[in-house]
């Protein structure tokens, strides 16, 4: 498992819609199940897409687990998302070798088209805009991940054209 410490995460203080039920089969299927709060936290953000505040609570009060502890290892793996996500999650690689390769222009640009800046998700909850160490594809550098999908070898245009090719299907 990728563990880095999460240093820039900004908590959520009003609870906010989810379906309570699916977060509450989630954890009670956890019942005396031992393996840890880790797994029960990223089936939880598989489900949610982030870590809704009510799971703090109902965590602690079905699994006695206190709400300060589930909290705590929430704020600290940088994999869990306290606040809800875009469809697509833009991950702009900040490594060495991008770095070198204008990484910087590629986040300005996008962080500009999409006016949002790193950890922000736009209005239409489309986009999600993160940076993160090396993507593993160093030789494509400057490289970014949009969703599931790599790439490579970009500019501030053209990496621009791609996200509003995205826009432009999803608008369909
Ligand atoms: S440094 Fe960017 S992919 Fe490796």
């Amino acid at each position: 498992m990728h563990i880095e410490k999460n240093t820039n995460k900004n908590l959520q203080s009003t609870e906010c819609q989810i379906d309570i039920s699916a977060l509450e089969t989630i954890i009670k299927d956890c019942k005396g199940v031992s393996g840890g709060l880790i797994p029960l936290l990223q089936r939880i953000q598989d489900q949610f897409t982030f870590i809704p505040p009510q799971a703090f609570k109902l965590i602690d009060k079905e699994l006695n687990i206190p709400e300060s502890e589930s909290l705590g290892v929430a704020t600290f793996y940088t994999q869990f998302k306290l606040n809800p996500t875009g469809k697509y999650t833009i991950k702009i690689c900040k490594g060495t070798a991008c770095h070198v390769q204008n990484a910087s222009k590629i986040f300005d640009a996008i962080s500009e088209y999409l006016q949002i800046k790193a950890g922000e998700t736009t209005d239409d909850q489309l986009f999600t805009l993160e940076l993160v160490s090396c993507l593993g594809c160093c030789s494509l550098a400057p490289a970014i991940m949009i969703g599931e999908e790599t790439y490579g070898k970009l500019d501030d245009r053209s990496v621009i054209s791609i996200i509003k090719e995205i826009q432009s299907r999803e608008s369909k």
